[in-house]
């Protein structure tokens, strides 16, 4: 079963084959992709992108959206195997898993780690456990990744770059008022490497490195590109030469599940807010965001309101990338069922 829950396991021609696909469904929306098919969309955590355009996509394929919000319209679930379930969860994802397979032809979810503990959350349980039982192809609508935003950056990019190997990517924490997720930075930097762009990531201090499994995973795929992959904490250098600047906030891993402790390195990052004397030091960048963003704490009104922000094209992107990879799921060789 092919499913869709990083973009590492999927090679960088079928990712741009998906955005090739997309720009197809941007010139000419409607399709049957998805006709007498239905897709369950299971959110553990908020959003405004998401559920909208994964709804308004499986509609303009001729299928249908169930949106299950999973902390208040839902059974609690429990991944563990063996365990007693004698405590909050009431059903096991063996059991929902197949339940939902035997309704819908694509299950996707949005499931947030914890902020607890991230040696158990970096094995994503939830998603991976959804894929392990489902008969269905499972659809990553952001864990600690966020693959369909990746798409949408690329795609983006790409229609005001060209090309993007061997041009200047920087990634760059921004502040904000609270430790967030990973997953769009560790996406971010794999889409970028596995493009074959230059990446670099500016952090306020080592200990905002991303988890080895992106940082390897990007350094490995700049290399065979024959491009460069690194960390700094020089804003000058970081921006000097860029031609994309994206930007993302995230907690440190070291103070994982101890955020109170995370302040001091945190306040390393105060002056990192993109604003116009930083994208005068780039290469005439683009900027970007998966949004949603906070206004003048991350990026200032000047440079979201100028013409080189294109994170509402990102954003627009979401649904043309999602069309084309239901799309790519559903009529994948390895997704079809046996007669
Ligand atoms: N970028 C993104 O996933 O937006 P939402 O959280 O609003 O879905």
């Amino acid at each position: 079963m092919r499913h869709f829950l990083s973009t590492q396991s999927w090679s960088r021609e079928e990712l741009q084959a998906m955005i090739e696909r997309a720009r197809a469904y941007r010139s000419s929306p409607m399709g049957d992709a998805l006709r007498g098919k239905s897709i369950a969309l299971l959110f553990f955590n908020p959003s405004l992108r998401t559920r909208t355009s994964f709804d308004l996509g499986a509609y303009q394929l001729g299928g249908h959206a169930i949106v299950l919000d999973a902390k208040g319209s839902t059974w609690p679930v429990e991944m563990t195997d063996g365990v007693v379930m004698d405590g909050g969860p009431e059903e096991h994802v063996k059991e929902a898993a197949r339940v939902l397979s035997s309704y819908v032809d694509l299950i996707a979810i949005r499931c947030f780690p914890k902020f607890e503990n991230w040696q158990s959350e970096r094995e994503d349980p939830l998603i991976e456990a959804y894929a392990k039982y489902a008969t269905v192809p499972v659809i990553n609508m952001e864990t600690i990744v966020h693959p369909c935003q990746e798409l949408a950056m690329m795609m983006a990019m790409q229609d005001k770059m060209g090309d993007v190997a061997g041009k200047n990517f920087l990634l760059t924490w921004v502040p904000h008022p609270k430790p967030l997720n990973t997953a769009v930075a560790n996406s971010a930097i794999l889409m970028a490497s596995k493009m074959g762009m230059n990446v670099k990531v500016l952090i306020p201090d080592e200990a905002y490195q991303l988890d080895a499994r992106y940082t390897e995973g990007a350094r490995g795929f700049c290399e065979a590109a024959g491009a460069s992959f690194g960390y700094t904490t020089d804003v000058k250098a970081a921006y000097e030469g860029a031609q994309m600047v994206y930007a993302k906030s995230w907690g440190a891993l070291p103070f994982y599940g101890q955020w109170e402790n995370e302040g001091d390195v945190r306040a390393k990052g105060a002056g990192f807010m993109i604003d116009d004397a930083k994208m005068a030091m780039t290469d005439n960048a683009y900027v970007s965001h998966c949004l949603p963003m906070r206004r003048n704490v991350k990026i200032a009104d000047s440079v979201v309101d100028s013409d080189r922000f294109i994170g509402l094209n990102e954003a627009e992107n979401r649904l043309h990338v999602q069309k084309a990879m239901m799309e790519a799921l559903i009529t994948h060789p390895e997704n079809q069922k046996s007669a």
